[in-house]
C-alpha cells in the first residue's frame, strides 16, 4: 500500500516528521548540546569509498549472517529505544515481532514502558538492554528477572554515567514525565492518527504506561510523576561490577557504549562475549567521535578475541558495508526502525529491514561479492588523509 512512498531508511524520518507530536518527534531524531556527533555519525561514512571488483559472477549471493553460533537474514538488528510505545502502538512488541519475521536480532530497551516479560513472550529470540546501578542488590535483582524471563543475551550500555543535556527535549516541550499541558493538548488535536492510533488507544486498551524494567524508575507512570528523580544514579557504576554482572549473568553479555580501545581491551579482560562501539546515537557526550572513527583502532585492540559491533547513523546498505570492511561484526539501526513502526506498525518494521537488506543485496553485487565473509578491508579506501 502506501508503504512502497519508502524507498530508503530516511524516508521514515521524512514522514514521521508530520506523524508524531513534535515533542516526540524532537525527542526521537535530537541528540545532546548542539548535535555535533549526531552529524559526525552520519558525515563520517563519506571518509570512505569503495574499490568495487568486476566480472565475479555474483548470481548466488546472500547476506546471511552468523553472530553468536546463530544464523540471522542480515548482518544488521534493532537497537535499543526508550518509550518506544509511547511513539508506536506496543513499539518494543511491534519491534520484537518486526525482527523476529525478518530474522534479525532486537535489543528491547530497559527503559521500555512494556513489560521485558511481555516482550519476550512474543518475541523469543530478543534481547535485553539494562541500565544497572552501581547497586550489588539491584544488579542482582534485575539479572535474576531478565534470566527468569528467558531473555539469553543481556547488552548492558555503559555510556550513561550522567544524564545527556538534551537542550533540545526543553526547548521542544519534551520531558519524562509528560507534563499535561494546552501545547501538548494541541500537538494531540493537530496529529490525530497518532492520537487515536497510538495514544489513546494504549490509554484504553492498557491504562497510562509506566516505566517497567528498569531497577530506578520501575512502576513511575509516564505522565505526571517525578520520573527522573532517581533514574540518575549510574555514576559510581564501574568494572568491579562489570565483573559482577558477568559472574551472576549466565548467557551471551554485551557490553553497548565502549568508544576507546582500552575500555574495549579490558571489558575483553572482563568476560564480556562482545562489544558494541556507540555514542548512543549522539545522545550522550556532544562532540564524540563517530563510533564508525573509532572502529579501526578498537578492531585492532580486540577485533581478534572479541565481537565488535557498533552503532549510529547507519542508514544505507553501503554504510553497513562500510563498517563490515573495518572489522565490525554486525550493525545496529535506532531511529528508522521506531519511525517505521510509529507509522505503519508490524508491516512498517518489516519494510525496513527489507530495504535495508536489499540495498546491502544490491551493492553486494556490485562491489563483486556474494558472502558477508568476503567484506574486508580490501573494499574500501579513506577518501580523506587520516
Ligand atoms: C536510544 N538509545 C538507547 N540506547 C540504550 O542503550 N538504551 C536506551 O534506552 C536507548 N534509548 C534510545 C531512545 C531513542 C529515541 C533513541 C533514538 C536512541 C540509543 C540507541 O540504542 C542507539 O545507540 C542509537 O540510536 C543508534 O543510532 P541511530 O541508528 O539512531 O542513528
Amino acid at each position: 500500500r502506501q508503504l512502497k512512498h519508502y524507498l530508503c531508511l530516511s524516508d521514515f524520518e521524512q514522514k514521521a516528521k508530520r506523524h508524531l507530536p513534535h515533542p516526540l518527534f524532537a525527542y526521537v531524531s535530537g541528540a545532546s548540546e548542539t548535535n555535533a556527533s549526531l552529524r559526525y555519525n552520519t558525515e563520517d561514512f563519506d571518509a570512505y569509498a569503495f574499490k568495487p571488483r568486476v566480472l565475479r559472477d555474483v548470481s548466488q549471493r546472500s547476506t546471511e549472517t552468523t553472530l553468536f553460533g546463530e544464523t540471522f537474514s542480515a548482518p544488521f538488528g534493532i537497537a535499543p529505544m526508550g518509550i518506544s510505545a509511547l511513539m508506536a502502538y506496543r513499539g518494543d512488541i511491534v519491534l520484537a515481532e518486526g525482527a523476529g519475521r525478518a530474522r534479525i536480532p532486537m535489543i528491547m530497551s530497559g527503559s521500555s514502558l512494556i513489560r521485558l516479560e511481555d516482550v519476550i513472550s512474543v518475541s523469543p529470540q530478543s534481547w535485553f538492554q539494562a541500565y544497572l546501578p552501581g547497586e550489588p542488590d539491584r544488579i542482582d535483582a534485575l539479572i535474576q528477572r531478565v534470566q527468569k524471563a528467558g531473555f539469553q543475551t543481556m547488552v548492558l550500555t555503559v555510556d550513561t554515567a550522567a544524564l545527556a543535556n538534551r537542550e533540545n527535549n526543553i526547548r521542544a516541550g519534551f520531558s519524562t514525565p509528560l507534563r499535561p499541558s494546552a501545547g501538548l493538548l494541541w500537538e494531540g488535536i493537530t496529529h490525530p492518527r497518532w492520537t487515536i492510533g497510538t495514544f489513546l488507544r494504549t490509554l484504553v486498551l492498557h491504562g497510562i504506561p509506566h516505566f517497567e524494567n528498569s531497577y530506578a524508575t520501575r512502576g513511575a507512570p509516564i505522565i505526571s510523576s517525578n520520573v527522573l528523580r532517581n533514574f540518575g544514579r549510574k555514576d559510581h557504576l564501574n568494572w568491579t561490577h562489570l565483573e559482577r554482572i558477568r559472574q551472576r549473568w549466565p548467557g551471551k553479555l554485551i557490553v553497548k557504549g565502549v568508544m576507546h580501545p582500552e575500555d574495549a581491551a579490558r571489558a575483553h579482560s572482563a568476560g564480556v562475549d562482545g562489544l558494541i562501539v556507540s555514542n548512543h546515537g549522539g545522545r550522550q557526550l556532544d562532540g564524540t567521535m563517530s563510533p564508525l572513527s573509532a572502529l579501526p583502532e578498537i578492531v585492532d585492540q580486540v577485533g581478534g578475541k572479541t565481537t565488535v559491533m557498533v552503532d549510529g547513523g547507519f542508514r544505507r546498505g553501503t554504510d553497513v558495508i562500510k563498517a563490515l570492511a573495518l572489522g565490525a561484526r554486525f550493525v545496529f539501526v535506532g531511529r528508522p526502525f521506531l519511525y517505521a513502526a510509529a507509522l505503519a506498525g508490524l508491516p512498517g518494521v518489516l519494510k525496513a529491514a527489507d530495504i535495508l537488506k536489499t540495498e546491502l543485496h544490491r551493492n553486494m553485487a556490485l562491489l563483486g561479492l556474494t558472502t558477508i565473509d568476503e567484506i574486508t578491508g580490501a573494499c574500501i579506501v579513506r577518501r580523506r588523509p587520516a
